[in-house]
């Protein structure tokens, strides 16, 4: 079985206020892109007299170990199935890790749906998504993909029309130093004043969904402040895209990724070229279009191309 796993793009994101169980309510707007990492997976029979078969679980990227949500995804849905098959899976990493574009995630709901059509599960879609929620916030959306607007913790997707004839360019500075636990933190470092009502990302839905264009005053993120107050050198995402002749460029989640969007695959390819010499040898750059829909998954091995 091999997968694909897109990233995601937010599109604008508010944070409204903290919940009684520590969350936070947020409103935005995500998009998966054709960014993604490539999961393959074979299954292997029960152990001799009924035990359970290992999960082998390899990355080919050395800073992201075995202890990783896909992995951890693949062996809860497996005990909530009552399996007792194994699986020997093999992670290729693209999406720039803790980098604002949803990779753990992504990658965890690949290997829900994978995993399902592996070991030929049946869980009801329900179900599915209360386990993806269980494993981390974005997880739910990207079972579905596509655009969304996406608010409560991140469990409550509603689709919208997709954005079409766009091309991003995203570009994610390497920190100095990483920022541990970066999501929990930034959520910790935001202030009073970083809080919003939701209602400018939800306008923003709504002209999408009517056909209006991606605007980029709407893209504002509600981390801005606590990303630069906390590494201030990570403003160079937003300035190598505009010094590369961007038109705007927006923060994409928790960061440090930004990235700008342009009508045509030629304008986004001179974008990231120059941008490439003004960021930082270690920034990864990326231009990438909209994937509309779910992860996709195929049968057979790593060289199946899945799109
Ligand atoms: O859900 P996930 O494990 O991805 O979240 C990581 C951390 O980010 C949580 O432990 C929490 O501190 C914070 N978070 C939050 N509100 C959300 C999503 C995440 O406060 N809606």
């Amino acid at each position: 079985m091999t997968a694909l796993a897109p990233a995601k793009l937010n599109l604008g994101l508010e944070v409204i206020g903290r919940r009684p169980d520590g969350y936070h309510e947020l409103a935005t707007i995500m998009q998966t892109v054709t960014l993604a990492d490539r999961l393959t997976l074979e299954a292997t029979e029960p152990a001799e007299l009924g035990g359970t078969a290992p999960v082998v679980f390899t990355v080919d990227d050395p800073a992201l170990g075995e202890e990783n949500l896909a992995h951890r995804a693949l062996l809860v849905l497996r005990a909530r199935a009552g399996r007792a098959n194994g699986a020997v899976a093999h992670l290729e990493k693209r999406i720039p890790l803790a980098a604002g574009l949803g990779g753990a995630s992504a990658d965890a709901a690949a290997a829900l749906l994978a995993g399902c059509r592996l070991w030929d599960l049946h869980l009801p879609s329900g179900k599915l998504r209360g386990l993806a929620a269980e494993l981390g916030s974005d997880v739910p959306f990207f079972l579905r993909g596509g655009t969304a607007l996406v608010t409560g913790r991140g469990e409550a997707i509603a689709p919208i029309r997709p954005l079409r004839d766009l091309w991003f360019v995203v570009v994610t500075p390497r920190p100095a130093a990483p920022i541990p636990r970066k999501t929990a933190a930034l959520y910790a470092a935001l202030l009073p004043e970083d809080r919003s009502s939701g209602a400018r990302v939800r306008a923003h839905a709504e002209r999408l969904d009517r056909g209006v264009p991606l605007d980029p005053d709407a893209l504002a993120n509600a981390f801005s402040r606590a990303v630069y107050g906390l590494r201030p050198e990570l403003r160079r995402g937003a300035e190598a895209l505009l010094g590369a002749g961007a038109p705007w460029a927006a923060l994409s989640g928790s960061g440090p990724s930004h990235y700008t969007a342009v009508p045509h695959r030629s304008v986004a390819d001179e974008i990231a070229a120059r941008a490439a010499s003004l960021a930082e040898p270690s920034d990864a750059i990326a231009v990438c279009a909209p994937h509309l829909g779910p992860p996709p998954v195929r049968p057979g091995g790593p060289d199946s191309d899945p799109v």
